[in-house]
């Protein structure tokens, strides 16, 4: 899964980032939060492209370009935008009139940098798993491109997290985290959990991964996070079992993923589903854990992912990490277009 065939440097996921840059980055987020901004963005444009819908991504980036003197154009591609086509070297006959190669290539002309969410096509985890479009991008653009999110990755999120448990934490060595899958309706992309578990193994931690049989992880990643444990020391165990997977953990981190078994196919999903209304974090399961904090990227379903006491409780730590996205995503823009100028 390589990010780019560029020497630019673009962010597909957090791995093209080295762990020092990454320290870097959570360095200076910590510094933007308690010191206030600067104008490192005066007199730079960067563009923002949602294929899909977004709360906190688009809220914290165009705020964090703002706040830092640049120049945000969201070029609401949800509705303002038409279907962009990736695939090379073929006859365009179909519904995209424009191929990535030549919008990325144009809006080159006008931003310094391009920040995308992708959209999947949702009728094959074959097809999506391979981050096609965004790989478009950060092949043809001639600036950097930031990933919002695609099927695979949410490099972002993953960012803010970090700096949400170094902030509880400090040295990430060791520590416990175990992540849940919760029962919702609203099909999630494992995104957020496969960048999770790399950048928090990545740091050494003990990663614990629970969900019911039929949710695993893409085997790639899973083969990629292995790899990354050998390196740092970290660790990660997958369990089918709820609540034991909890104990002794120090940080819970809800999350509702996709069955790619089911990818395709909404009613056998609902079904699959349907038997594991029981995968939620209530106190009793907050509980099993050692002094166990609750992080969550939301957007969450309160008192079906996650009770209300739990999550206005003071062992929530999720509007922390929402605030955190504005601080990290700073930090990395700096360091991202400090390397472009
Ligand atoms: N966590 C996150 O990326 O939220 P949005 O989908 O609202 O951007």
């Amino acid at each position: 899964m390589p990010s780019s065939t560029q020497s630019l440097r673009h962010l597909v996921r957090l791995t093209d980032l080295s762990q020092e840059e990454i320290e870097g980055i959570l360095e200076t987020s910590v510094k933007i939060r308690q010191e206030g901004t600067t104008t490192a963005l005066s007199g730079r444009t960067l563009g923002l492209l949602f294929f899909r819908g977004s709360l906190r991504t688009r809220a914290s980036f165009e705020a964090a370009v703002g706040q830092l003197g640049g120049h945000p154009i969201d070029l609401n591609a949800t509705s303002d935008f038409w279907d962009l086509e990736d695939r090379e070297g073929g006859v365009m006959d179909g519904a995209a009139p424009e191929h990535v190669r030549d919008a990325a290539t144009v809006l080159s002309r006008y931003v310094d940098l391009l920040a995308i969410r992708p959209s999947l096509s949702g009728t094959s985890w074959g097809t999506d798993r391979k981050d096609s479009m965004i790989q478009s991008w950060a092949a043809h653009a001639e600036v950097p491109v930031i990933n919002m999110e695609s099927a695979l990755w949410h490099p972002l999120q993953a960012l803010a997290d970090l700096m949400t448990l170094r902030e509880h934490f400090g040295a990430l060595s060791g520590r416990k985290l175990t992540i849940v899958w919760t029962h919702s309706p609203t099909a999630a992309s494992p995104s957020v959990v496969n960048s999770l578990l790399q950048a928090t193994v990545r740091s050494g931690m003990q990663v614990r991964l629970a969900h019911p049989a039929g949710y695993e992880l893409d085997s790639q990643v899973l083969e990629e996070t292995n790899e990354l444990a050998t390196k740092s020391g970290g660790s990660y165990e997958v369990s089918n079992e709820l609540p034991e997977a909890v104990d002794g953990a120090e940080v819970v981190y809800a999350r509702s993923w996709w069955s790619t078994e089911d990818y395709e196919n909404p009613t056998l999903a609902a079904s699959r589903r349907a038997r594991h209304t029981d995968w939620m974090v209530d106190p009793a399961l907050l509980k099993r854990g050692d002094h166990a904090h609750l992080m969550h990227a939301m957007p969450v379903r309160r008192n079906l992912e996650v009770t209300d006491e739990v999550l206005d409780g003071p062992e929530s730590l999720v509007y922390q990490q929402a605030e955190n996205r504005l601080h990290s995503q700073k930090a990395l823009l700096m360091h991202i277009l400090r390397g472009a100028s």
